[in-house]
């Protein structure tokens, strides 16, 4: 996978892009990152970006040339075409199916806002897609691309070291929460592991694992649950579930 990133602040990647996963996902080839500072793509003495918005208010809006030529430079070069996404507090909710989606894209063009934003045409003409990562406003898009491009290329294969890792964290398992992770020691503090965990019982641990995903999902996010299809065992199970999670409850 390729993947483009239009900034104001190339040197914001530099840690993030160079260390752990991702450093080890481009050595390998997997992943190819290019940062492309837009002030290179501006043709005046002060290479501005920015300009104050028409109609008045304040602060200062991303000027449209630069962006759309930065974006038109890179995508000329590229097969397939890339898919151009503009991150921003107005997208659609980045999220776990989202993220492979994108996944099996070739070659993406991220372009990060700075200000108050870019201008309109922008969004209108350039852009696929616009991504938020959450309902919040940050300071530029330069974070958000960040967790993207971390979200995504964990799912590329060959990425992890486990192929399984992925398939196995929150959200992967049909939408519910992961369960419970112990590792040595065996009791820590008088805090024992679960007995089952060290039975040796496969079968047994697999049981307790599902079921330890469900209440994670029900007491943690009980709203993922209306969203996902259980059978009819893991409904009876959820249902078991539910009721000894009301009489812990009445307990505290
Ligand atoms: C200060 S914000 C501008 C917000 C803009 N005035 C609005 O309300 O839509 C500057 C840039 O940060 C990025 N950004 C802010 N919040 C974001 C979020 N939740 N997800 C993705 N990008 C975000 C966008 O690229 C945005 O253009």
């Amino acid at each position: 996978m390729r993947v483009d990133i239009i900034t104001l602040f190339p040197l914001m990647f530099k840690g993030p892009f160079e260390e752990s996963i991702i450093r080890r996902a481009r050595e390998k080839g997997i992943l190819e990152i290019y940062l492309h500072d837009l002030r290179m793509f501006t043709h005046d003495k002060h290479r501005t970006v920015d300009d104050a918005p028409f109609g008045g208010g304040g602060g200062m809006v991303m000027k449209p040339e630069p962006l759309f030529e930065a974006v038109e430079k890179i995508r000329e070069r590229l097969e397939p075409p890339p898919w151009v996404i503009l991150l921003s507090p107005q997208g659609v909710p980045f999220n776990q199916g989202k993220a492979k989606e994108l996944a099996g894209k070739r070659n993406i063009i991220l372009i990060c806002g700075r200000y108050e934003g870019v201008d309109e045409r922008v969004r209108e003409h350039l852009v696929d897609e616009e991504i938020s990562i959450g309902d919040y406003v940050l300071t530029g898009g330069e974070l958000a691309a960040m967790v993207l491009v971390d979200v995504v290329i964990r799912m590329l294969p060959g990425v992890l070291g486990c192929e399984d890792s992925a398939r196995k964290d929150s959200f992967f398992h049909g939408g519910l929460l992961d369960y419970p992770q112990y590792t040595r020691p065996a009791s820590f503090r008088g805090w024992k592991v679960p007995a089952v965990l060290l039975s040796g019982n496969h079968q047994e641990i697999e049981r307790w694992r599902r079921r330890k995903m469900l209440e994670n999902t029900l007491k943690k996010r009980p709203d993922l649950l209306e969203r996902i299809n259980l059978s009819r065992r893991e409904r009876k199970f959820l249902e078991e579930v539910i009721d000894e999670y009301k009489v812990e409850k009445g307990r505290k």
